[in-house]
């Protein structure tokens, strides 16, 4: 294995593969490449040029910032890539910030991941001090 951690989006047939592969929705091709477009910072995981893993951040480039499609593709789960993707990103949002500047990472755990995300600082909700995330997919039909 020659695994690289690359700060930059997989193609779009990528993208859609690694999300086939860990049974992501499917997403039309213009709602996935904006995905790639417009994220704020991407790393892909490739291990001899093959793309096994990526994770997003969407941001307002400042104090708002959302970690999405954490994924790795199966045969190459349980092998610690998924935890050094999550600990380059959150040290390149922290490399974001001046000495006393404090922003916020939001995610929505997958069912079963939340001791994963923990390991990185993350709280689950509703707690004592925050109320539950909430969240809806929207489709036009017609
Ligand atoms: C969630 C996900 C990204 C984790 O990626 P991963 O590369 O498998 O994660 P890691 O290998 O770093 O850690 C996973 C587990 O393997 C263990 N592990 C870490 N390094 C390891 C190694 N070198 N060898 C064996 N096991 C290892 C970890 O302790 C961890 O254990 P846990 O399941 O008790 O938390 C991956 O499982 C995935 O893509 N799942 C499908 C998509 C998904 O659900 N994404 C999350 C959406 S919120």
């Amino acid at each position: 294995m020659a695994i690289e951690y690359v700060d930059k989006a997989p193609t779009l047939e990528e993208y859609k593969e690694m999300r086939r592969a860990v049974n992501f929705m499917v997403l039309s091709d213009r709602i996935a490449a904006n995905a790639l477009n417009n994220a704020f910072h991407i790393t892909t995981v490739r291990d001899n040029g093959r793309a096994v893993g990526m994770i997003r951040v969407l941001s307002d480039g400042s104090y708002a910032n959302f970690i999405t499609d954490v994924m790795v593709i199966p045969e190459y789960q349980g092998r610690g890539i998924g935890t050094e993707m999550m600990r380059r990103t959150v040290d390149f949002m922290k490399s974001t910030l001046l000495p006393g500047e404090t922003i916020v990472l939001y995610l929505m755990s997958a069912i079963g991941k939340e001791q994963f995300y923990k390991q990185f600082g993350f709280r689950t909700r509703p707690n004592e001090v925050w109320g539950a995330g909430m969240s809806q997919w929207i489709t036009r039909r017609e």
